[in-house]
């Protein structure tokens, strides 16, 4: 280790050392929770933001988990400071956790700023815990690590291994069908989620941890340790003892967040096959480092990088536990050569490819070579055309490709209430072909741009046997979602983007290939129809909503709110002591 910073330089010795009242009162506080000076004096103060709670299922073992976060710190001479932070449940947290992803980011710039730390241990893996815990992290710029959650166990239920989320819309589109039992549904309700940890399909959180790490953010290898593995438990206390010296060393994020980085980060995630959420992420994250990241540039990247990962939505059998036996994400970048670029360093301040010679690919049918992609592209394809001037997304890799060029009359919905009954009622004229429409979803209109993009599939053509269609909508879908389904259409409905002015009837045409996505309405015809449009009433007169309401940015963007980009005004200082 090079040390390049004393004792007397480190943020906290502001608190402890000085003679004086301030820190007679900091001193004599610490000795209030039973520890003497010789805890503290001369040791870098870690925080470790742990976003356990009651109602985090993901992060249920978080609670155990600190205590090895901790004493790791300890045997390594730093001295720990665990600061709960926002649990953001997938499940339980309404309308959408995506709503509060930037207060998670603004709560951890701010606990790091305010309290007297030095460096930080992350804990987070449940979707948005992983990208608002790193934004607010990589704004405040103290050396930290990303500590993932890691997914739980393949589900199980009547010998089959179920996968998070996909399973669940998959056999609830079986029980609508009617061809399976109620008692068949409950026994994939206690099969489904067997043990803590975060989606073991590859969706948001597996997706995000696997960015993480791309970013040099964890570990090397950490995003793909099972939650139940002793190995977790291991990496948790290798995070603690790691922390202390990247203090010492004075490693910050912005060594290791550059633009190299971002790259090798959209990389990864592309052959991981991953989640639509992503790109809102990897655009918020990447901006936060001041790294100008655009949908195209993801674009990009997506159309020279195979999906290697083998696994559901974008495979069609294996979850992330087999990922991990295969090799994990080491094996994964390994399978991409020189796909990666080796300027960018992790946390272990050691190259990201160093040492990847040596990773063995245990299964190359889990984890493809280049040779044997499951998709030949990556999974990300962003559309634009006169219904997303500033783009839409679609996962070409998780839907049937008979639908990757399609036009079809369109059916509108505005609401998701009002989508419920179209979809069930046989009065809707309703084909193979139509497009299934549902806006004022996105990030103003949802609000919080709740994953409701996966719209469900009419039953009148789940009867018919059809179990895919194109569906479009300014909302988002769960990463463990499949099907064609068009996403994030940018300007979003809500604040006049064209997808308003589509009407039920009109045709729209999808070109993945030539990433376009249009409304054969002609010029003339939308601006009429834009000219009897008006604007919805805002959705928030007071709180925390109408602060989100004057300041989200659209989803082309990152969905960041615009004060909080790291260039908005002048840097923020030190507290006063
Ligand atoms: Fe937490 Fe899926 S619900 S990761
Ligand atoms: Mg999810």
């Amino acid at each position: 280790m090079k040390k390049r910073k004393t004792y007397e330089q480190l943020r906290s010795a502001r608190w402890m050392v000085p003679d004086d009242q301030r820190s007679f009162g900091h001193r004599s506080r610490t000795m209030q929770m039973g520890y003497d000076p010789t805890d503290w004096e001369g040791r870098p103060i870690i925080a470790i933001l742990n976003t356990w709670s009651d109602a985090q299922p993901c992060h249920m073992h978080f609670k155990d988990r600190v205590e090895w976060v901790k004493r790791g710190v300890l045997q390594a001479g730093g001295f720990p400071m665990e600061l709960p932070a926002l649990s953001l449940s997938e499940n339980f947290v309404k309308p959408t956790t995506m709503l509060y992803r930037n207060m998670l980011a603004m709560e951890s710039e701010e606990l790091l700023r305010s309290h007297p730390i030095d460096g930080a241990v992350l804990m987070g893996g449940c979707d948005k815990t992983t990208p608002g815990l790193v934004m607010g992290a990589l704004s405040m710029g103290l050396p930290f690590i990303f500590l993932p959650a890691g997914p739980m166990l393949r589900g199980n239920w009547a010998g089959k291994h179920l996968g998070s989320g996909t399973d669940g819309f998959k056999f609830w589109d079986e029980r609508r069908a009617g061809t399976i039992s109620k008692e068949e549904w409950q026994g994939i309700e206690g099969g489904i989620a067997r043990s803590h940890g975060h989606c073991m399909t590859m969706g948001t959180a597996s997706t995000m941890t696997a960015i993480a790490e791309a970013m040099g953010l964890t570990l090397p290898g950490a995003s793909s340790i099972p939650a139940a593995d002793a190995g977790h438990q291991r990496m948790s206390a290798q995070c603690g003892r790691r922390i202390v010296d990247m203090v010492w060393e004075d490693l910050t994020p912005d060594m290791i967040v550059t633009a190299a980085a971002v790259e090798n980060a959209v990389t990864v995630a592309m052959a991981t096959g991953c989640s639509t959420n992503a790109i809102i992420h990897l655009i918020a994250m990447a901006r936060r480092a001041g790294i100008p990241l655009e949908l195209d540039d993801l674009d990009r990247i997506g159309r020279k990088t195979p999906v290697i990962a083998n696994i559901r939505p974008s495979g069609d059998t294996y979850l992330m536990e087999d990922f991990y036996y295969a090799g994990g994400l080491r094996a994964l970048m390994k399978q991409l050569g020189g796909k990666l670029n080796s300027s960018a360093i992790t946390v272990s301040g050691k190259p990201l490819t160093q040492g990847l010679d040596l990773v063995k690919v245990w299964n190359d049918d889990v984890i493809r070579p280049l040779s044997n992609p499951v998709y030949h592209e990556g999974s990300l394809a962003v559309l634009k055309g006169n219904l997303s001037p500033d783009g839409a997304v679609i996962k070409p890799a998780a839907c049937d490709p008979k639908f990757h060029r399609h036009k079809g009359p369109a059916l509108v919905a505005d609401s998701y209430a009002e989508l419920k009954t179209i979809i069930d009622d046989p009065e809707y004229p309703l084909t193979p072909e139509t497009v299934l429409v549902l806006r004022n979803a996105g990030p103003q209109g949802g609000p919080g741009m709740p994953e409701w993009g996966m719209i469900p599939m009419p039953k009148a053509l789940l009867k018919l046997g059809l179990r895919d269609m194109v569906r479009l909508s300014d909302a988002r879908m769960s990463g463990t979602s499949f099907g064609a389904c068009v996403l994030h259409v940018a300007p979003e409905a809500y604040v006049g983007g064209p997808l308003a002015l589509l009407k039920t009837g009109d045709i729209v045409e999808l070109d993945i290939p030539n990433r376009s996505l249009n409304m054969l309405v002609s010029d003339e015809e939308i601006s009429l129809r834009r000219q009897s449009w008006k604007p919805p009433a805002p959705r928030y007169g007071r709180g925390y909503g109408f602060l989100f309401s004057k300041h989200i940015e659209q989803a082309d963007k990152g969905c960041d709110f615009d004060f909080l980009k790291t260039e908005f005004g002048p840097q923020v200082d030190e507290p006063a002591i």
